[in-house]
């Protein structure tokens, strides 16, 4: 299982969380169902984003490199992300991986040399890949840059595609100057993607966009840039691999950084029978669903088996954009406020459908928080819990009504259903449904009540109410992995891991029972206030 690169040219971002956080949600779960997994990911560390960042900044582009990767590696765990190696694409295994496959793949043919005339900037003395030149986007008409239509129509741009194209570093009106370039024969790989895709498992999204383009007609793919910075090409002093080259393969130079470190097999995973699941956002079908999988089979490896491509994202209901202000710092603007990652967790797969827009704003997401985690779900497990400490200290008697296991029988249906599906909300709410059922069931039989009366029946309802509590531990620690911690030391039994089926087992009578702490906090109107003055203060800042 891999996830999207992050360029390491910035922090991480609310957009990020898109891809990262319902793919680590999906790996959790997948291992409380007993499957391997090796959850790969790494820091995409070549290419123009790198360099055009580092030339702003005046530093090395190794220097920018080392700063965020290592900002990369931290921030995860802060947001419960755990990947089994995280890695970088600079690693000499990445190198060297990329060099092998190109290898395979000019010797099984599919590689060739030609010369192209390409944007030269006479000021800056270089050509102009990518990020380094700016114009006018050939499909739709929108100001373009040279590698992608970042404004516009969202195509992907093959070098000199690009029309009146200037220097982004300067403005100067570039020359047109010839140099040769490493193709990869994509057009070669038509019949074997036409056959390929439709069974690709993963969201639709992915894979009818790509058969849209294999339709439009594919074009032979550059996989070369004129830079210094990336993956030198073997025998060409002036050429480095196209990053779009060494970063999918730095998923398998990842995986090899996890099997030097503990002895692991690289190939089971690559070449061998085991599921390939890449999660990505948006903007790179077209590489993980054309240019990757004819990569990976060109030179011997395992294709992809699903590709899971999210919606996009938005901050405050405008298309996410670091420019003009419509981002969230993840770190600055949301952990380092005492925000909880767990909430955040829950804002994003919540939201919507895991291929819709998805908004970011501070009003619904202190209401989610309000209403759905510090209402229905703290508001259940607080109660239960505190109702179990102060009356009995411990697990009391009771045996676990047909009805409410039926509950959880379906919860857990629903949540193999929104995992077949690719749908994480399905699951999200069916956690919350779960803890509105137990909010329901205790209210119907008032417990408080029948302590004085009927003291056995008081238990029994209470020995539910813990029975749902461990329930609900099991079957949302993927989600909320930092608040199942404290629930499984309030409920004296830490079991963190469990397997899906725990939740249907047996509580044991008995058990200790501590005073709980409530789980969630309630976001008050000032702190909401707070917020959103932020946002619109970083929005005019931008603008002005
Ligand atoms: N860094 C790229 C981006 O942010 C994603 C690279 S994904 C990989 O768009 F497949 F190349 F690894
Ligand atoms: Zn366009």
């Amino acid at each position: 299982m891999t996830c999207g690169l992050p360029y390491v040219n910035g922090p991480a971002h609310i957009a990020h969380l898109r891809t990262y956080v319902p793919a680590d949600i999906f790996v959790r779960f997948l291992r409380k169902m007993g499957q391997d997994v090796v959850f790969i990911c790494s820091s995409d560390t070549h290419g123009t984003p790198i360099t055009v960042k580092a030339e702003a900044e005046g530093v090395t582009p190794l220097d920018i490199v080392e700063e965020y990767h290592r900002h990369f590696l931290e921030f995860f765990p802060k947001m419960g992300i755990h990947f089994t190696n995280y890695g970088s694409t600079d690693h000499p295994f990445n190198h060297n991986r990329t060099i092998q496959i190109v290898e395979a793949l000019k010797e099984n043919g599919h590689v060739y040399a030609k010369n192209l005339k390409l944007p030269y900037c006479p000021n800056c003395d270089r050509f102009l890949p990518d990020r380094y030149q700016r114009g006018t986007c050939p499909h739709c008409g929108a100001s373009a840059r040279g590698d992608e239509c970042d404004q516009g129509c969202g195509r992907y741009l093959e070098p000199g595609e690009l029309m009146d194209p200037r220097c982004s570093i300067c403005g100067t009106k570039p020359e047109m100057k010839e140099t040769r370039h490493y193709f990869l024969k994509l057009t070669a790989f038509e019949d074997f993607l036409r056959e390929y895709l439709p069974s690709l498992d993963g969201t639709d999204i992915a894979r009818n966009y790509a058969l849209q383009w294999v339709e439009g007609g594919l074009k032979d793919w550059n996989i070369t840039r004129n830079l210094d910075w990336g993956v030198k090409v073997p025998g060409e002093e002036e050429l480095v691999y196209y990053v779009w080259v060494d970063a999918p393969i730095g998923y398998i130079g990842s995986t090899e950084e996890w099997a030097e470190r503990t002895g692991g097999d690289w190939e089971y995973y690559w070449k061998g029978p085991g599921a390939l699941i890449h999660f990505i956002g948006p903007g790179i079908i077209y590489h993980h669903c054309l240019f990757w999988p004819s990569m990976l089979k060109g030179a011997g490896y395992s294709v992809p088996d699903a590709v899971i491509a999210s919606g996009t994202m938005k901050v405050e209901g405008h298309v996410f954009s670091k420019s003009r202000g419509y981002v969230i710092w993840v770190e600055e603007d949301y952990l380092d406020k005492g925000l909880d990652p767990d909430a955040l967790r829950y804002y994003i797969v919540s939201y919507t459908g895991h291929t819709r827009d998805l908004d970011f704003a501070w009003q619904p997401y202190t209401e989610k928080v309000n209403k759905e985690l510090v209402g229905t779900l703290g508001n259940f497990l607080y109660r239960t819990l505190l109702f179990a400490n102060r009356n009995y200290k411990a697990v009391p008697e009771g045996k676990v009504e047909p009805e409410v296991r039926e509950e959880v029988e379906k919860t857990i249906e629903t949540i193999r259903d929104g995992l077949d599906e690719y749908e994480f909300k399905k699951i999200a709410d069916a956690i919350i449904g779960l803890a509105a059922y137990g909010n329901r069931y205790l209210q119907s039989r008032e417990p408080w009540k029948l302590t004085k009366t009927e003291s056995e029946k008081a238990a029994g309802v209470i020995h539910n109410c813990l029975w749902l509590t461990k329930a609900l531990a099991v079957l949302m620690e993927p989600l909320l992995p930092f608040k199942v911690e404290a629930i499984w030391e309030q409920l004296g039994t830490p079991r963190k891991d469990a397997p899906l089926t725990e939740a249907l087992e047996p509580l044991e009578i008995g058990t200790p029972i501590a005073k709980p702490t409530p789980l969630f906090e309630q976001i008050s109107d000032e702190t909401l206030a707070e917020l959103s003055e932020m946002a619109s203060k970083r929005i005019e800042e931008a603008s002005g």
